[in-house]
Order: structure tokens, then C-alpha cells, then sequence
């Protein structure tokens, strides 16, 4: 009896074996390949899926003209400076890339994103938020989903300001009349405006000035929202990252992505990708731009005004995916889309401002700054008084591997999923959005 049990299970034991590694085989294929194989991907790094308590988001139920209308204007009307019709296209995230014309991405995944459609992003991205109820008396925050980022860039050219302020003024009007505002005067309230905060600070009613005043309304300073700059002196706003073009649908295309450039040959010491800002006096891109083109180790990718390559995601993603470390001088504005493209790449940022993402992406990155990137102080590049590259080139390889694996671990909180995925299975910068608001509202509260 015994013994013919413990045959038995031998010979069991052996088929088992054998289909365990055919199915890890298959597995690791698939997994190289970068498809998602597993519809119950881990979520390391997250709160236990079962509990939903102290998450709950209330969305209100919006009237067409704060989102859905904005789009079909979009879609309708040429409106300047912008041609944004192709962001409707797979709920916000642009055409898909045809990765097999492009080599230096990954199979799956890959979107012509505009940053500016990140509005239609987080909100599809909340319709499939795991604790969403409709009781807004169990919500812990409440989530508005009005476009106003879309609804800036629609007015900005060729409106004068009280078209411009419109549908600020109408959208607090209609928040403030309904019952979920009374109880915390809107500040468990928050929204996303997916630009920099000062398209929404229009500090006084001229024609001429620029922007909005969406933030400086008494009733959207009790909220938070979130946007790709916020401002030092300002509590209502909040950074989250610009959407960058890799958007996986499953945990497993975003670990065959990070596998990639984890092992990507750099040949080339730095880069930058950019234009000058020949009509700024104190913007450091010049200084930048001499010393990346006077240096054999730098790849320089400049960038005209129109199309050129800098707009084209294959040969960015190229860029930054063969280079170690990516300068990232300040813009217009401190902040650059660019920082999450090259992160996203596994290139090391290079910062010259502690604004462009220290003292902006505080519930993304790192509160030790040299564990993942290295700053240079602008003034000392504007006074002439330091070399790039002398900089870079005094970082060890075991220095320079320890900073590209802090870098490629990030990369799943710096991305946005696929919207459209039930659950992407990873903690992505929506998920530490919601979580970086509801903590903030529990602060309030208590
Ligand atoms: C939009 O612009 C294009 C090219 O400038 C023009 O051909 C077209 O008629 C315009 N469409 C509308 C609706 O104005
Ligand atoms: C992608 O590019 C390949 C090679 O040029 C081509 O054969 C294929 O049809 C393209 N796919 C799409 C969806 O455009
Ligand atoms: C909403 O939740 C509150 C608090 O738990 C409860 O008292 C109320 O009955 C709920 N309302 C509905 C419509 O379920
Ligand atoms: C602003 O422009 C709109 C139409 O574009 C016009 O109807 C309105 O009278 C203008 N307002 C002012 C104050 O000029
Ligand atoms: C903002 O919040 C405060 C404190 O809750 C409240 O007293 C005030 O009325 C709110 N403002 C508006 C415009 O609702």
C-alpha cells in the first residue's frame, strides 16, 4: 500500500515538475515578449485589495459642458496652436505606436501621448478606481471631473477673459449648490488641471495678462488639485507627473519594459533633448547646449519650433534609452514633461533647479535626491565655473548602477496605465495621486 502510493506520487511528482517548467517557460516568453499573461497580476506595494475603507471616492455626476463637450469643441473646431483631436483616441492616450517600427520600445504599450490630455486620462483612469461609491456620506474625497486644463487651452488665444473664466465661474456655482459641499465647504473636493499652475492664476481682469483665474476662486482654494507644476506659495495644488508615452495594461509588460533598460547599452555619457530660450536672459538651456555639443560624450537632440525629431516618441525614447545621465534644465517654467520620458528610460536626471522636481514631485520621488539623480546649481553653469561632464564623468559604475536601479524602480509610480484595463496591477501615478489627496483630506479633517 505504501509503496505503491509513494510510486504513484513519484511518477506524479514527475509529470508535475515537467509542466511546472513548461509553464514557466511559456511564462517567460510571454513575459520577454511583454504581453500581459495573468489576469491576477501581484500589486506589491498596495494597500490589501479588500479594504476599501477610509478610500472611498465620491465623482460627481458633472453636466457635459466640464468635460465630454469640451472634447467634441476639441474635435470640431480648429483651435489654435494645437491640432489635439487624436487625444480622444484610446481614452486619452493618442494613437498607439506601431512598435514594430520602432525598435527601442517594448512590445505593448506605447501611445503618441499629449501631456495635455491627462484631464480624460485620470478621469477614465478614476471610473475604474477600485473604492468608488455613490454615497457621497461614506466618500472620504470627492473627485470632480472637469477638463480644466482642456478648457484653458480651448479659450487661452483668441477669447478675452470673462469667455475665459466662464466655465470656472459656472463650475463653482454648480458645486457649491449641491448638498456634497456643505459639510467641508468643498476641501475633501479635489480635481485635476493637467498643466502648470500658472495657466490658472491670472492675478487680475486684463485682457492681456495671461491664463485663467480658476485657482484664485474662493471656492477652489478649499479644494486640491492636481497639476503638472504647482506653486510655492500655494497649499490648494498639487504635482503629479506629465504623462509620458508608455501606458502598460498589466504588470507584466511594465516589468519586461523595466528588464529592458535595466540592461540597455548607454554609449553615450549625457544628453539633452530641447530648444533654447534665446528670449529668457537667465535660462542656463545656452550654456547647456555649447557644453553638450563641445563634448564627444553628449548627444545632443536639438529641438526647433514645428515638428522635428524631439516630437517623435521613438526617437526620444532612443535618446534618453542610450544615454546614462539626461539634463534637464528649466523651460518656460521650472518643470518638464521631459524628466518622466527620461526616467521612464532609465536615464539618471540631471537637475539644475531643486523646482524642476524636488520640490514638486514630493509624493514621487525620493526625499534622499542623490539616490536617483545629481544637481548641478544653475549659477554655477551660468557663471561659467563648472563642467557637465567633469561632473558625470567622477561617478563610479557601481555609483552610476545603484542611481539607474533607484530610477527603474520609480517608473511604475511616474507612469499613468491604461485607463482602459480593469486593474493595471501596479501602483501608477494615478494610484499615488489618490493616495497622496486622501491623506492630505484625512489631515484636514482632523
Ligand atoms: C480647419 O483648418 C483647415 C486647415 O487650416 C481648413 O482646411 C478647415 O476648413 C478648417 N476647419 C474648420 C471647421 O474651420
Ligand atoms: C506596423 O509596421 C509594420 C512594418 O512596417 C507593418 O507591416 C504593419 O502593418 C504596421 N502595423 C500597423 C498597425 O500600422
Ligand atoms: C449613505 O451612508 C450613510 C452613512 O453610512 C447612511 O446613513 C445612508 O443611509 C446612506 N445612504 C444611502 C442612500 O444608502
Ligand atoms: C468677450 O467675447 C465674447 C465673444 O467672444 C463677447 O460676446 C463678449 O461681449 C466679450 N466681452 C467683453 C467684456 O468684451
Ligand atoms: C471654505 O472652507 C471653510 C472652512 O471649512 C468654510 O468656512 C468656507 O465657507 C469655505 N468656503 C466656501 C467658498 O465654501
Amino acid at each position: 500500500m505504501a509503496s505503491s502510493f509513494s510510486k504513484i506520487s513519484a511518477s506524479h511528482c514527475f509529470w508535475h515538475v515537467t509542466f511546472l517548467s513548461c509553464i514557466f517557460w511559456i511564462a517567460a516568453y510571454f513575459h520577454r515578449a511583454g504581453f500581459c499573461f495573468t489576469s491576477r497580476s501581484p500589486r506589491p506595494d498596495t494597500l490589501p485589495a479588500d479594504t476599501c475603507s477610509g478610500r472611498y471616492v465620491y465623482v460627481h455626476d458633472l453636466p457635459s459642458r466640464f468635460n465630454s463637450d469640451i472634447l467634441f469643441d476639441y474635435h470640431n473646431v480648429n483651435i489654435s496652436y494645437t491640432n489635439m483631436c487624436r487625444f480622444i483616441s484610446n481614452a486619452g492616450l493618442g494613437p498607439a505606436l506601431n512598435v514594430s517600427n520602432i525598435g527601442v520600445l517594448s512590445s505593448s504599450g506605447w501611445y503618441a501621448t499629449d501631456p495635455y490630455a491627462l484631464d480624460l486620462i485620470f478621469h477614465n483612469r478614476m471610473k475604474r478606481y477600485e473604492c468608488l461609491t455613490t454615497n457621497s456620506s461614506l466618500a472620504s474625497a470627492i473627485f470632480v471631473p472637469f477638463y480644466a486644463g482642456l478648457d484653458f487651452g480651448r479659450y487661452q488665444w483668441d477669447y478675452n477673459i470673462s469667455v475665459r473664466d466662464s466655465l470656472s465661474l459656472d463650475l463653482v456655482n454648480w458645486l457649491s449648490s449641491k448638498p456634497e459641499w456643505a459639510p467641508m465647504g468643498g476641501r475633501d473636493h479635489f480635481m485635476v488641471a493637467g498643466r502648470t499652475t500658472w495657466d490658472f492664476r491670472r492675478f487680475k481682469d486684463e485682457d492681456n495678462l495671461w491664463g485663467n483665474k480658476l485657482l484664485l476662486l474662493t471656492h477652489t482654494m478649499n479644494m486640491s488639485t492636481l497639476v503638472f507644476e504647482s506653486s510655492p506659495w500655494d497649499s490648494n495644488d498639487f504635482a503629479i507627473p506629465y504623462p509620458t508615452y508608455f501606458h502598460p495594461s498589466c504588470y507584466s509588460v511594465l516589468v519586461s519594459w523595466q528588464d529592458k533598460v535595466r540592461s540597455s547599452e548607454r554609449q553615450w555619457l549625457f544628453s539633452f533633448a530641447g530648444a533654447p530660450r534665446l528670449n529668457r536672459k537667465d535660462s542656463i538651456r545656452g550654456e547647456v547646449i555649447e557644453q553638450c555639443r563641445a563634448s564627444a560624450k553628449c548627444n545632443l537632440m536639438e529641438c526647433g519650433s514645428g515638428l522635428s525629431e524631439c516630437h517623435s516618441p521613438g526617437s526620444v525614447m532612443s535618446l534618453f534609452e542610450t544615454t546614462t545621465f539626461c539634463l534637464q534644465p528649466q523651460g518656460d517654467t521650472p518643470t518638464r514633461r521631459s524628466v518622466f520620458d527620461s526616467m521612464v528610460a532609465g536615464c539618471v536626471p540631471v537637475f539644475f533647479h531643486p523646482r524642476t522636481a524636488y520640490d514638486q514631485y514630493t509624493w514621487y520621488l525620493p526625499r534622499e535626491h542623490d539616490r536617483y539623480s545629481v544637481f548641478i546649481a544653475e549659477d554655477e553653469v551660468r557663471r561659467g565655473e563648472v563642467s557637465i561632464e567633469e561632473v558625470l564623468s567622477g561617478y563610479s559604475e557601481e555609483q552610476v548602477r545603484a542611481m539607474r536601479d533607484e530610477v527603474v524602480r520609480l517608473i511604475p509610480r511616474l507612469i499613468y496605465g491604461d485607463p482602459r484595463s480593469r486593474s493595471v496591477g501596479f501602483k501608477d501615478a494615478f494610484d499615488v495621486a489618490v493616495e497622496g489627496i486622501l491623506q492630505s483630506v484625512a489631515k484636514i479633517r482632523r
